[in-house]
């Protein structure tokens, strides 16, 4: 049991959740506050750890509000110790933060190409090196990736690649965290109604996903959420190095839909 590892006395798992005062992230958050997990929450943007702190902030000896920014190999180890050092112990990690675009790859400037692979791949390897340092034997990491890193969907050349990393990182990590009982896993959304799909889907967009994905709808915080608790609690201790589509069965699809 995840609630038996760590330091004595403390019997609550804890969990560091990147990008957690936001979106998935959030969502994230409170399933694992509400299956009985102590919660770190980092995020770059104090607007949102503000409004997530105002929620959720009652709870305040379980969660924990940090703001950082992943890209940022200092704060993120200072963060860690911060975390291991509220809660006496650590136990899982999910990897939320990150940053999307939507532009033809021949107008994709280098900038923007690095800025999306800096937050969303670096800053995931910076947090799961930080927090595995700090796991001992035993503990979970699951990553936050997207179907736009399985497959080849128009508009995504940085943020597909960035998912893509991703994707094979988890891999690598499962395979070199394995032998210390620490598990990897990414879970790979399609479309979910948050700020950052808010900001960035035109109704042509939408229009678009609600076409491809056989369920015909955008997935729910709620949904990625279930799935990531699962990935990160005990009930898949033999799951690692895999990515599972929460996709409303998006990546199963064909051509032939009539
Ligand atoms: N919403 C979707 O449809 C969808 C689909 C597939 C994958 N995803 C992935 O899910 C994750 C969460 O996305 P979301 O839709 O909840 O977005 P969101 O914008 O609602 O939340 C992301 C959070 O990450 C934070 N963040 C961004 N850069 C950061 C940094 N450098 N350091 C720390 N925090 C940072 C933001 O401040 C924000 O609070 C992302 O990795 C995204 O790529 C989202």
């Amino acid at each position: 049991m995840a609630g038996e590892r760590g330091a004595a006395g403390r019997k609550r798992p804890a969990a560091i959740v990147t990008g957690g005062a936001s979106g998935i992230g959030l969502g994230v958050t409170r399933r694992l506050l509400s299956d009985g997990w102590d919660v770190a929450v980092w995020d770059a943007a104090q607007t949102a750890l503000d409004q997530a702190s105002a929620e959720l902030g009652e709870r305040s000896e379980r969660v924990r509000f940090y703001r950082v920014d992943v890209t940022d190999e200092a704060a993120v180890a200072a963060a860690t110790d911060a975390a291991a050092e509220a809660f006496g112990r650590l136990d899982g990690l999910v990897n939320s933060a990150g940053i999307g675009l939507d532009a033809p790859f021949d107008e994709t400037t280098a900038e923007q190409f690095r800025r999306i692979l800096d937050v969303n791949v670096v800053g995931s390897f910076l947090a799961s090196r930080a927090v595995a340092r700090h796991l001992g034997r035993g503990g979970a990491i699951v990553n936050i990736g997207s179907v736009s890193g399985l497959r080849g969907n128009v508009g995504r050349v940085a943020y597909g690649a960035s998912k893509g990393a991703v994707v094979t990182m988890t891999q690598v990590l499962a395979v070199e965290l394995a032998p210390r009982g620490i598990r990897v896993n990414t879970v790979a959304p399609g479309p979910v109604e948050t700020p950052l799909t808010a900001a960035l889907h035109s109704d042509a967009i939408r229009a678009g996903w609600h076409a491809a994905v056989p369920m015909a709808r955008y997935g729910t915080v709620e949904e990625i959420a279930a799935v990531t608790a699962f990935l990160l609690s005990d009930e898949a201790a033999y799951v690692t190095g895999q990515t599972l589509a929460v996709d409303g069965g998006f990546c199963a699809g064909g051509l032939k839909r009539g």
